[in-house]
Order: C-alpha cells, then sequence, then structure tokens
C-alpha cells in the first residue's frame, strides 16, 4: 500500500510504543484493494474527481458505505480528497485502472485467493518443510485462479520484457529459443520482435497455456518441464521466474537437462530475483523474506542469491556466468551463461 510513516509515527512503532497493526489491517487493506476494483471505483475516478455521493450513484451502491470505503482508500494513498471529491493517487492510475497497460487489476483474484488459501498453511508447512497445498495443483482444478495468476504474471512481464530483450545476448546466428514455463510468452515475443530469424517454443502447463501470447514464430507446448522431454538443438534457453519455484535437486535436474538441449555455445538466461543483490533498506529486506516464506508455503521454493544461482550454473556445465539487472526491470534481474563451444577445452 502506498502508505508511509511519518516521523512520529515512525518513532512510535520504533520505540514499540503501539503494537504492530499494520500486520493484522494489511489483510483488510488487500481486501479493500480487491473490492475497490472489483466494484469499479479506480475506473469511475479515471476520468474526473467524484464525491462520494456522485461515485455511489454511478456505481449502484449504499452511498454511506461508499465513503467508508474512499476514506480507507485515501488513508492507505490509493486516492487523494480535496473539497470533498476523491481522485486517483499516481499509484491507483498506474496499478489499479484497468486500461492502464501496467494494470495490475486482473491478477488481483490471484493475491485475494493467496492470502485466503495458501498463507494460511504457513504453519503446517513449517511443521513439515513443504507446501500443504500444491499450488499449480490447485490452478489445475480452478480455471479463474489460473487466469488471474497468468494475467499478473503477464503485467509484471509486459512491463519488464522490452527491457529484459535489449540485455540478453542471442548469439550470432541462433535460430531456435525454447522458454521453459514461460507461460503468456511474453519474455520470449519481446526477443522474436528484436530477432525476425529466431523461433519460440514455450514450455508451460496446459492451463497457463490458455492465455499465451499469439505469435507466427511462437509455438506453445503443453508439458512438464520436470519430467517430458525438453528436446535439443536449441541456441537460447529462457527461464525466467521458474527456478524460485522448485527445490536445489529439481533446479541442479533441470539446468543438465537444459544444458544439453542447448547447442555448443548456447546462452541460457536465469530471470527471477535474487536475494544477495537488493536494494538496501529494511523494508526490501522484509519483503525479500515475505516472498521467501510466500515460494515456500506455496511451491517449496525459495528465492536464491545470484552467487547460489551461478553455482548451480556453473555445476550443471555453464560457463562465463553474469549478472545483469535490466534497468526498467525491477523486479526481474538475469544472470546469462553459456554452454562451452565445441572448441573449447572442459572445465570442471
Ligand atoms: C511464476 S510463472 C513464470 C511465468 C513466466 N516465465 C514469467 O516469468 O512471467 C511460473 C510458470 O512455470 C509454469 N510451471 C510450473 N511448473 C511447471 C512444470 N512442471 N512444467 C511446465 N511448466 C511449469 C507455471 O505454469 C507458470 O506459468
Amino acid at each position: 500500500m502506498p502508505l508511509f510513516y511519518n516521523v512520529i509515527e515512525a518513532a512510535a512503532h520504533r520505540l514499540s510504543i503501539v503494537p504492530p497493526m499494520f500486520d493484522y489491517f494489511g489483510a483488510l487493506a488487500l481486501h479493500a484493494l480487491v473490492a475497490a476494483a472489483r466494484l469499479g471505483v479506480f475506473d469511475a475516478l479515471r476520468e474526473r474527481p467524484l464525491t462520494e455521493r456522485e461515485l455511489a450513484a454511478a456505481l449502484g451502491v449504499d452511498p454511506v458505505a461508499t465513503g467508508v470505503l474512499l476514506r480507507t482508500l485515501a488513508g492507505l494513498g490509493y486516492l487523494r480528497v480535496r473539497g470533498g471529491r476523491y481522485r486517483l493517487s499516481r499509484a491507483a492510475r498506474l496499478w489499479f485502472t484497468t486500461g492502464s497497460p501496467t494494470s495490475l487489476v486482473a491478477g488481483l483474484e490471484f493475491w485475494e485467493r493467496t492470502a485466503c488459501v495458501i498463507w494460511p498453511e504457513i504453519e503446517r508447512a513449517v511443521r513439515g518443510g513443504a507446501p500443504v497445498t500444491p499450488f499449480y495443483a490447485l490452478l489445475e482444478g480452478d480455471p479463474a485462479l489460473s487466469r488471474s495468476f497468468q494475467a499478473w504474471t503477464a503485467a509484471l512481464a509486459r512491463r519488464q520484457a522490452p527491457a529484459v530483450a535489449r540485455a540478453v545476448p542471442v548469439p550470432s546466428g541462433a535460430r531456435r529459443m525454447l522458454d521453459v514455463g514461460g507461460g503468456h510468452g511474453l519474455f520470449s515475443v519481446a526477443l522474436l520482435r528484436r530477432h525476425p530469424a529466431l523461433r519460440a517454443t514455450v514450455i508451460d502447463l496446459p492451463q497457463a497455456l490458455r492465455a499465451a501470447a499469439d505469435h507466427p514464430r511462437l509455438t506453445p507446448r503443453a508439458g512438464s518441464f520436470l519430467e517430458d522431454d525438453l528436446g535439443d538443438g536449441y541456441d537460447v534457453v529462457l527461464l525466467f521466474n521458474v527456478v524460485h519455484g522448485l527445490t536445489d535437486d529439481e533446479t541442479a535436474a533441470l539446468l543438465r537437462r537444459l544444458a544439453a538441449a542447448l547447442n555448443p555455445g548456447g546462452t541460457l538466461v536465469v530471470g527471477d530475483q535474487f536475494g544477495d543483490s537488493l536494494m538496501p533498506g529494511r523494508a526490501s529486506r522484509a519483503l525479500l523474506h515475505l516472498l521467501d516464506l510466500n515460494y515456500l508455503v506455496a511451491v517449496g521454493g525459495k528465492v536464491r542469491g545470484r552467487r547460489e544461482i551461478a553455482a548451480l550454473l556453473r555445476a550443471a556445465g555453464f560457463r562465463d556466468v553474469r549478472h545483469r539487472r535490466p534497468l526498467r526491470s525491477p523486479v526481474t534481474e538475469l544472470a546469462v551463461a553459456r554452454t562451452p563451444s565445441r572448441s573449447a577445452p572442459r572445465r570442471a
């Protein structure tokens, strides 16, 4: 939520004069945000500021209750109020209006359901060391949840893909690319636009491919990257936001299979959040640990540091591991590695 403590509030929290109420009310804030987006509050305020009565009439909802919701949203930083009229804050306009190119609205159901279904299982996941309800099994039986999850990942990818595509070193003469767990396919599409001779195969679970991008040089392939044959003869492999959902053993095995699937001198790109190259600050660290906990309880995975990823890549036979942080790609950094070229002597 776009909410910041002032100096006195920060001191009160630091000295524990007040209990950490946002731990409880953070959940309420998520549900208020979801309700507002679903009721159409943000879209209705996109054109012009409105009073609570005007907004309630436009949405056909109760005016008194609307006032309560609007004041809550203003308190959280999603709305501003002046002269009794509410208008969108920059954050609400960018992220929570449906027409915005960076809209996260279609992904809100995913977070709402995660908060209600997955996160209550943290205690059991910590007792047992593994997720209680594996997330992808849940998606398989729930098309609406699957659509919302794909919409969330696609919204982030849409924002990051052009910068990521500029940072991926595609070998000259490259023809074939494999996008592992590529889902919506938007990272592939951004690379296809820059490299007209390239063709891409996106391998993902059937439910994810329902929303895959349409491109004449992109082939969606339903299957499991853990179990099915991945093919061979690729020049580029993308592994974006996938290894954080895998155990160390699964990651090591997948990287070895991808090294074998690539041509000599081929490029593998891991795109993910790296735990050791973070913006400094307690809030960023806390967010990273929450993300780690989310991966544990949802998919049995974890956040890895770039050094850890580099070690896994080298152990799988990759070379020249480099780290890249594309500007305009705030949540996806890259580890780029190559398979040895045919003439290069083998190194451990
Ligand atoms: C976090 S999403 C990342 C999607 C996309 N690569 C991106 O970065 O936006 C992880 C993807 O891996 C897919 N996935 C998970 N397990 C899989 C498996 N065993 N085989 C194929 N795809 C899988 C999911 O369906 C999902 O689309």
